[in-house]
């Protein structure tokens, strides 16, 4: 059961879209369930919104996370941050976790790594394969993306 969290300010993305196409290529099957971050709206300025709170039963619950971002000033969005901020350290219990994201030029390829993981790490996700970082004009038919598949399935 893969979960992806997906934190664009515009719904339905094409960030969306690619960890929905990432789940598919690793398990042959969309992912269960999809937290689109931005239909929290305010509750994820505050403590103990229901709809937050049922957001992250149905993260914790999961057995695999992708975890999407477009990139906004070479790192992941503040919606996003949002979200984690909302978890506990050490929280998703090593539950392994697949950062993705997806940028405008290649120029922040390692944001995904080097700023994204981080934080995932901190709330206790276990980040076994390379981040995974897409151009959002070609994130459909990117090489990267199956070769990626090719190792994270590995982790699975
Ligand atoms: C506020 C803002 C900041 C952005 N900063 C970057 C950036 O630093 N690097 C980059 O490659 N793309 C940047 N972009 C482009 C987005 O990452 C890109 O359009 C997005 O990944 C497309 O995904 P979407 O269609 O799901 O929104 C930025 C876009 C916006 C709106």
């Amino acid at each position: 059961m893969v979960v992806a969290i997906v934190g664009n300010p515009k719904p339905m993305s094409r960030t969306r879209a690619a960890a929905e196409l990432m789940a598919e290529k690793l398990t042959g099957s969309a992912p269960s369930a999809v937290v689109d971050v931005v239909d929290l709206g305010a509750g994820l300025l505050g403590w103990g919104d229901p709809a937050v709170a049922e957001a992250k039963r149905t993260v914790l619950e999961a057995d695999a996370l992708i975890v999407a971002s477009p990139t906004f000033k070479a790192t992941y969005t503040g919606l996003l941050k949002l979200f984690l901020d909302q978890f506990g350290q050490g929280e998703l219990g090593q539950k392994t976790t697949f950062p993705l994201m997806l940028g405008g030029s290649m120029a922040h390829y390692l944001a995904p790594e080097l700023t994204l993981r981080p934080v995932l790490v901190e709330i206790g996700a276990s980040c076994p394969a390379p981040s995974l970082y897409l151009v959002d004009s070609d994130y459909e038919t990117a090489p990267a993306l199956d070769e990626w598949v090719t190792i994270a399935k590995k982790f699975l």
